[in-house]
């Protein structure tokens, strides 16, 4: 068995911001609303022209550089988590690759935006294992482009973005993922979907008229599904390896909805400085976010050598994780 380090890290965020104030131009919504439910102040959306894989290529030349400095040359696996891929068939990740043009195998992870951390899983197996060396994690969304703007329920809440860890080999087992939970609940798929253009209802003039090729999402059953089910899972991860909710030394949560987040930490009495959030800078980036929010945290010194952290995500599925991991 080996350990697992992060050796480079990278993150895009699309130049073209929306804030609370330009979507009350189009929709019927107010800044007050959308912050106050949501923590929500600003999101960026792709231009016109770039696609998933784009954003992903952008994240992961920086992560990649990064590794180079390390003396990390070859990647064994592209890893890409998304919601939103450039098409159908083939995976992004195939996409990425021809962009990046190394030499690697590639997946993609499709599980919600719990997509990312299933992925730090799957990745984080491979290394320890020893079937892998090296490989690209990217999460990576321009999910603005499956939003219905008419929508003011969903379209307010997301936002595109990439982030992307090269994640390493190294001799000392006790580095990197510690332990993990996931779980799925698959009689709440139809909480967040996009009910046309899969092989249940192919899209057709009727699906594109009807709008069913929009995401759609039962916002307030998601809310008491996430609240109901995450406390308890961080809880039952945190027990089996005897430690207590401010042992933690950084909780990188998905950034969906600030009361959320605020709920389960009110619940586990976790203290605030232990969490960092940036949903008010970039809505919910689904498979995006929790790259995105460990970059940030990681680039502002919050945690360094041998800090614990616990990354927590869940979505469309309904799918949830947790990772414990030591830097
Ligand atoms: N602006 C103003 N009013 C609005 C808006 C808006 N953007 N959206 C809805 N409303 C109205 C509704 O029409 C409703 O009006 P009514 O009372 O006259 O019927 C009222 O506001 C309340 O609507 P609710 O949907 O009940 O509001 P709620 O307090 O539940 O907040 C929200 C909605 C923010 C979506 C919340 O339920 C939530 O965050 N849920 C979780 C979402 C989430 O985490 N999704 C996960 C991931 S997404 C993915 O995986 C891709």
């Amino acid at each position: 068995m080996f350990g697992v380090e992060i050796s480079g890290l990278g993150i895009y965020i699309p130049q073209k911001r929306l804030t609370n104030f330009d979507l009350e131009k189009i929709m019927d919504t107010s800044d007050e609303w959308i912050y106050q439910r949501t923590g929500i102040k600003y999101r960026y959306v792709v231009e016109d022209g770039l696609s998933t894989s784009d954003l992903a290529l952008f994240a992961a030349k920086e992560a990649l550089n990064e590794a180079e400095k390390h003396g990390i040359k070859d990647i064994d696996y592209i890893i890409l988590a998304t919601n939103s891929p450039d098409y159908i068939i083939p995976a992004t990740s195939s996409v990425l690759q021809g962009k990046l043009g190394i030499s690697a195998g590639s997946m993609d992870v499709f599980s919600g935006c719990a997509a990312f951390v299933y992925a730090l899983i799957v990745a984080s197996s491979l290394i320890k294992s020893g079937l892998s060396k090296n490989v690209l994690l990217v999460g990576a969304e321009a999910i603005s482009k499956y939003l219905d703007w008419s929508d003011r329920s969903v379209s307010i809440l997301l936002g595109d973005g990439a982030g992307a860890f090269v994640l390493s080999r190294i001799n000392d087992k006790d580095r990197g993922i510690i332990d993990c939970n996931v779980g799925t609940d698959g009689s709440k798929a139809e909480l967040i979907y996009i009910p046309a253009g899969g092989t249940k209802e192919p899209f057709s003039e009727k699906s594109i008229e009807d709008k069913k090729i929009y995401l759609r999402m039962q916002g307030r059953d998601v809310f008491k599904s996430v609240v109901s089910i995450l406390p308890s899972e961080i809880k039952k991860l945190l027990d089996k390896n005897n430690l207590k909710p401010n042992d933690i030394d950084l909780y990188i949560f998905h950034q969906a909805n600030i009361r959320i987040i605020n709920a389960v930490m009110e619940n586990l009495g976790i203290d605030e400085k232990k969490v960092y959030n940036n949903i008010e800078k970039y809505a919910n980036t689904s498979a995006a976010s929790v790259p995105i929010a460990f970059y940030e945290a990681y680039r502002k010194n919050m945690i360094g050598p041998n800090s614990l952290v616990l990354f927590s995500a869940f979505g469309a599925g309904f799918t949830w994780a947790n990772v414990l991991w030591k830097l």
